[in-house]
């Protein structure tokens, strides 16, 4: 279908269509400040191939996390304006917005008390990460202040978190406090281990994720993702992806 944009010899077969999802809402594409693509050019070919997976709408998800990567609306609206450059002078077939991933650290927390402008996907949603290795004292709290805040919280790859593995009811809370889940396409194919792919079937098996995301960092991510084709929940499951399509972006 987009043979003409990969070039004419490119007879290599399509293993994975994503176009039911259409649009991404976790990536890391704009270069140099997280630990997401480097250049605009690794940003381009990463570009191109979520195309060629289905793509046609991307909301790249810059991290905020304070002790590491200090981002701000203003560093990631003006990364998000060159590649947006990029794309247009490559005339790649894809809109391209900018939110954020927010962890959950201190400085997350007053920025939500201070009501410090936060860059948000549709629906004035906002994604954000726990820790991996150790919870937070307070995460349900934590969510629920989200939401009370006038945000709509998604969690960032639930599945990842292994302290949750063995309480699966905490999910359930979560969802029934209002926060939206969103899996890694990559959970599902044991990129993260095997206790992260059984947690992620159990969460879709429930009916307790609402997106889909790539979170690619690296093209090796996209080119893992273009492999795991034969995880027929990629196929099956009502991802709610494209409902983000098209809102008019806070
Ligand atoms: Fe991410």
């Amino acid at each position: 279908m987009l043979n003409w944009l990969f070039g004419k010899g490119d007879s290599k077969k399509k293993e994975l269509d994503l176009l039911h999802i259409g649009v991404d809402i976790h990536s890391h594409l704009i270069p140099g400040i997280d630990d997401g693509v480097q250049s605009v050019e690794e940003s381009l070919t990463m570009i191109k191939k979520m195309i060629e997976l289905g793509i046609n709408q991307i909301y790249t998800t810059p991290h905020v996390i304070w002790d590491c990567y200090r981002n701000t609306p203003d560093t990631i609206l003006s990364g998000l304006e060159m590649i947006r450059n990029a794309v247009v002078e490559a005339q790649l077939p894809v809109s391209i917005n900018a939110a954020a991933e927010y962890f959950i650290d201190e400085h997350f927390i007053q920025m939500m008390q201070t009501g410090e402008r936060l860059l948000t996907l549709p629906g004035n949603r906002l994604l954000v990460e726990l820790p991996y290795s150790t919870p937070l004292m307070n995460t349900s709290e934590t969510l629920f202040m989200i939401v009370e805040k006038g945000y709509q919280p998604v969690l960032a790859h639930p599945e990842r978190y292994a302290y949750f593995h063995n309480d699966l009811s905490v999910y359930r809370k979560l969802v029934d406090g209002g926060c939206e889940l969103q899996l890694n396409v990559l959970s599902l194919s044991g990129h993260y281990g095997p206790g992260v792919t059984r947690t992620a079937e159990w969460l879709l098996e429930n009916h307790l994720i609402t997106f889909l995301g790539t979170d690619a960092h690296k093209m090796a991510h996209l080119d893992s993702i273009q492999k795991s084709n034969r995880h027929g929940w990629l196929l099956k499951y009502p991802f709610q992806n494209e409902k983000l399509a098209f809102i008019r972006h806070k």
